[in-house]
């Protein structure tokens, strides 16, 4: 037996190197400014950075409005020091805040012991992980999990599942229905199911054969579920189109309706599933309701990638068969195991119930807020409509605004301002932002009449969601 050791003078040059990099500072280039707060790094400014991003990053997201280095729990510090409190949480990914204590050890943990295996095997993560979500999905035997690294992968499984379940039918039925303003990725077939033209047009042609109908409209729903239908694919509640609910019955009718049809009801959770909305699914606010299939993401790994579609029953669960689906990197050990710490973490520290409660407290104080009009959403989905007009662009100066106050929130509108913080959020920091709404809607108004009261917009440019 041979064993193989580094030595120690290349061991340590590299490790030199690359904690420099891991700092913040590259091995080559002389340190430059200030100080990561609390790390005692010498690093570069958010502005080094920034110019830095220019030069390296493909420009598909605009300027990032600050460099963040640290975060904890719902608080996250930017390269030049600045605190912000979280009420976005990575776009309703970070459940559990950042840096959380026992996904962070478990993560690490599974990493030292078994970090990649391909998937000619299995690990036991992966099957926990599987069967735990089936059990809180309440699935029926028969029912099975695909794990992928994504939302939008998990949706492309959805949409394989429901090409399977058209291609298998007798006659062949070609289309899938989805809801205008609908969001579910960017990759190609994703795409085909998201609607808004922006973000489709200029990869046309996507794959035919999918039909947007008005969301939340009954009528057009009983005239679009027909025989040639394969299957319905909606959000339970329209995150990027402004955390918009679907009217209380729809997704009861459109079960029924799929059902009679023969189509499959494809429930896109990758925003509203995991907690968010203070159930573990969204689908679980209706009563008894079951769909076909739910796709996962965001949220279940707590920040770690991981996406996953639950097919319910053996019929639906059979339609995808061994070579027909598969990747890389999808349940691997790492992943889910950050996804069964995730789980264990929102079920041991009742985090559903915290959404619910904190959630509430939220829409309350902001619909006490003067100028905001509207409030939407369920546990910590929330969106609210500011008092302006749309080609105002005030939500985007308000994202700046709460950036300049020490808020992270976002505006999927130009008049409607998002918040998707960590389950965790307390009382007294959803009180921090209500009290401090007024005055960022005041910052807000003064910047787009183009006062002095503006507020320094960073190196921010005022982008619409960037989901
Ligand atoms: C409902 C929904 N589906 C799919 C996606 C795509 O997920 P990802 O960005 O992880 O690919 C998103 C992302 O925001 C989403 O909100």
């Amino acid at each position: 037996m041979t064993t193989s050791s580094t030595p120690a003078t290349g061991g340590d040059r590299r490790e030199t190197g690359l904690s420099a990099e891991l700092a913040g500072t590259p091995a080559t280039s002389p340190a430059t400014t200030a100080t990561i707060g609390g790390t005692g790094g010498t690093v570069s400014t958010g502005a080094a950075w920034l110019e830095r991003y220019s030069g390296s990053l493909l420009d598909v997201f605009g300027t990032p409005q600050r460099v963040l280095v640290r975060g904890s729990g719902s608080r996250v510090w930017d390269a030049d020091g600045a605190e912000y409190l979280d009420l976005l949480g990575g776009i309703a990914v970070n459940v559990l805040g950042h840096a959380h204590p026992l996904l962070t050890s478990v993560v690490a943990s599974q990493q030292a012991t078994l970090g990649h295996i391909s998937n000619f095997f299995t690990s036991p993560t992966q099957v926990a992980l599987a069967e735990r979500l089936l059990a809180l999905a309440g699935a029926p035997a028969g029912s099975r999990v695909f794990f992928a690294n994504s939302g939008t992968e998990a949706v492309e499984a959805a949409l394989k599942l429901a090409r399977r379940a058209g291609n298998s039918a007798d006659p062949v039925r070609p289309t899938v229905v989805a809801l205008e303003q609908g969001f579910h990725g960017r990759t190609i077939g994703a795409l085909s199911l998201t609607h808004k033209a922006a973000y489709r047009e200029p990869f046309a042609p996507l794959p035919g054969g999918v039909t947007h109908i008005p969301a939340g409209d009954l009528d057009a729903l009983r005239a679009a579920i027909t025989e040639e239908t394969a299957a319905l694919v909606l959000e339970p509640i329209q995150g990027e189109a402004g955390v918009l609910p679907l009217p209380p019955g729809y997704l009861r009718e459109a079960r029924r309706l799929t059902r009679e049809a023969g189509a499959l009801l494809i429930l896109d959770e990758v925003q509203t599933g995991v907690g968010r909305t203070g159930r573990w699914f969204a689908f679980q606010h209706e009563p008894d309701l079951m769909p076909d299939a739910v796709t996962l993401a965001k949220g279940l790994g707590g920040g770690f990638p991981i996406g996953a579609l639950i097919t319910f029953g053996s019929a639906v669960s059979d339609l995808l068969g061994p070579g027909q689906h598969g990747s890389t990197f999808g349940g691997n050990p790492v992943a889910t195991a950050a996804g069964l710490a995730t789980l264990h973490v929102i079920e041991s520290d009742d985090l559903l119930g915290n959404a619910d409660r904190v959630g509430r407290h939220l829409r309350e104080g902001l619909a006490r807020t003067p100028g905001v009009t509207a409030v939407r959403g369920e546990g910590l989905l929330i969106g609210f409509d500011l008092d302006a007009d749309p080609a105002d662009g005030l939500a985007p100066a308000a994202v700046l605004a709460a950036l300049d106050a020490g808020f992270i929130v976002n505006a999927p509108g130009p008049r409607t301002i998002r918040l998707a913080p960590a389950l965790l959020l307390t009382t007294e920091e959803a009180d921090g932002f209500l009290a401090a709404l007024p005055g960022i809607l005041d910052a807000a108004r003064a910047a787009t009449a183009g006062t002095s009261a503006a507020p320094s917009a960073g190196t921010a440019r005022p982008e619409p969601a960037q989901e």
